[in-house]
């Protein structure tokens, strides 16, 4: 259960992207992303789920090699889907329906029906829709209300509930805590730390969020100009050299408590 980039290649039009990236994320392990804006972050993790396809070099997922899917494999690549549940940066639910079937929604597909292997009952779809809320930290109440009338902090954990419903292997976010004020970002912060290690799911993380990255990472990778500038443990960070790692790390110093050390 791991997900493998192997010399991996990506440019658009004249701009290289992703300039030659191997990096290994293990089973059980956090990994955190970390770069400046536009270095490539969102889209290592749509190759990952095959939104993208590099130009050269290889991505597996698990033992299925997504590079290689586009177009010619759907099958696959919906089984690649099944496994990685990405949360994106913004929420993205359904206007029209409840949050009740934004939750369910990935849960009456056909893909998860034929994971199941069995007929999938409305009672099972809500004890997983309840189940999911209460991993959150949300109240059934809201169950019957539309996205638009919970605030953006709420539709932020709906749609991490939505993408935990049909239980995936692997949680991917992208920037995750983008958007919401200092108390929601320490709590979805606390949530993904608990969800990663509690249900014992290999997570990648993409944030600018080293304060984060510095607490609940296995490991930390930085991008910049395609190439990966450093990715290596938080304590490990912490000793770097790198001016950018350093910039980083000043920037975090500043916001954490002066008795701060590493866990
Ligand atoms: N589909 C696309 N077509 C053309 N260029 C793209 C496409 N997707 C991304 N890019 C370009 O690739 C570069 C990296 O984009 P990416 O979205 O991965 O940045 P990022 O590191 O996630 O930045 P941010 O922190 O702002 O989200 C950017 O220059 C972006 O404009
Ligand atoms: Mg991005």
């Amino acid at each position: 259960m791991s997900i493998l980039f192997e010399n991996v290649y990506k440019r658009f039009g004249d701009k290289i992207v992703l300039d030659d990236v191997s990096f290994k994320v293990k089973p059980g392990e956090i990994l955190f992303i970390l770069g400046k804006s536009g270095m490539g972050k969102s889209v290592t993790l749509k190759h990952i789920i095959g939104v993208l396809a590099p130009d050269a070099g290889k991505i597996t997922v698990d033992s299925m090699v997504v590079s290689s899917m586009q177009g010619v494999m759907r099958d696959q690549l919906d089984q690649v889907r099944q496994k990685c549940g990405m949360v994106f940066q913004h929420p993205a639910l359904i206007d029209s329906l409840t949050i009740f079937e934004n939750i369910a929604f990935g849960l009456r597909t056909q893909q998860y029906q034929e994971k199941m292997k069995s007929e999938v009952t409305e009672e099972m779809i809500s004890d997983i829709v309840h189940d999911k809320l209460a991993l959150v930290h949300l109240n059934p109440e809201i169950l019957q209300l539309f996205p638009f009338e919970v605030s953006y902090g709420v539709q932020k954990r709906v749609s991490m509930a939505r993408t935990l419903a049909p239980e995936p292997a692997y949680l991917l976010f992208d920037e995750p805590t983008t958007g919401l004020d200092p108390l929601s970002i320490s709590s979805i912060n606390e949530l993904i730390f608990e969800l990663s290690r509690k249900l014992k799911v290999t997570s990648i993380i993409v944030s600018h969020d080293m304060a984060c990255a510095l607490s609940i990472a296995d490991q930390i990778l930085f991008l910049d100009q395609g190439k990966i500038l450093l990715m290596a443990t938080p304590g490990e960070v912490m000793k770097s050299t790198i001016p950018l790692v350093q910039d980083f790390f000043k920037e975090t110093k500043e916001l954490l408590p002066p008795n701060w050390s590493l866990s």
